[in-house]
């Protein structure tokens, strides 16, 4: 990939949903630095307090507490970004949880739903909301980040896995609807990458998910955040102009299709 021009999202606004840490932050910063303003939607206040506070010298960053299983917290910080930046450009579906790692019969259906109602339904409250504002605008871009796990079905992370092929699936029929209105919507599939989303797993078992992940990819290391980030402003950015319900690979050479 040749490397963006730094302006490449000058005067864009984008929405980063559980942007407060992780890959989303990454993309926050890399948005920041290629020109964009950019809302931080999390359910986390603390944390998205101090990660406003690290992106400030970038460039307009703003913050909303969003948990992306309420549609009414979706409108309010949606309408709020679009008083403020007059529409929103990019909508990034990154809010994420890994679940429970155990056997699918041992999920309950708490749990079941509770990873499907973020991974999955949050991203499509997300999508209900901007995607009306993108078609009045003719302009817009959609990426949600799904995971190797959505092609692959990892054992152990049915409910995870399940969410994830979802939302392969959600970009792929919003990218066909979409395809002629200049809104394009495509899905990023990283492989494991050494962020919090591990902090869930009880401490005696995450060394070993971390290894059974890690022995998985060809490249035998970790994806780093900024390298998805790069892959989500390309993707952002009016340089990618003719893929759209597309499922784009980061996975070390996990993931071969
Ligand atoms: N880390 C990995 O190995 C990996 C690999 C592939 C895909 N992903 C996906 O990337 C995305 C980001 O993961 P990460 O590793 O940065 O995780 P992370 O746990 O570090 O960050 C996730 C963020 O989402 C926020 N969040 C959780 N539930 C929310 C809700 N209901 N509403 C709003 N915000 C909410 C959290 O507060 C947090 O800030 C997730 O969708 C994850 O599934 C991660």
């Amino acid at each position: 990939m040749t490397a963006l021009r730094n302006d490449a999202l000058a005067g864009r606004h984008a929405v980063v949903t559980g942007g407060a840490r992780g890959i989303g932050l990454a993309i926050a910063r890399r948005y920041l630095a290629a020109g964009a303003s950019v809302a931080l939607w999390d359910l986390n206040a603390s944390v998205m307090a101090n990660a406003l506070q690290t992106l400030a010298p970038l460039g307009t960053a703003t913050s909303a507490v969003v948990d992306v299983r309420d549609e009414e917290q979706i409108a309010r910080a949606a309408s709020q970004s679009q008083e403020r930046f007059g529409g929103i450009d990019i909508l990034i579906n990154n809010a994420g949880v890994l679940g429970p790692t155990v056997p699918a019969w041992e999920h309950t259906p708490a749990q079941w739903r509770n990873v499907l109602d973020i991974n999955l339904t949050g991203a499509w409250l997300c999508c209900r909301a901007v995607a009306p504002v993108m078609l009045a605008q003719r302009r817009g871009r959609i990426v949600n980040i799904a995971s190797v796990a959505g092609k692959e079905g990892n054992g152990f992370n049915a409910a995870y896995s399940a969410s994830k092929a979802g939302l392969i699936a959600l970009t792929k029929s919003l990218g066909k609807e979409l395809a002629s209105s200049g809104v394009l919507v495509n899905c990023i599939t990283p492989s494991a990458a050494d962020t919090e989303v591990f902090a869930a797993v009880p401490a005696e078992h995450r060394e070993q998910l971390r290894t059974a992940l890690l022995s998985r990819v060809p490249m035998g290391r970790f994806v780093e955040v900024d390298e998805v980030a790069a892959m989500a402003a390309w993707l952002a950015s009016d340089e990618c102009s003719f893929s759209t319900g597309a499922v784009f690979d980061i996975s070390g050479g996990r993931s071969m299709y």
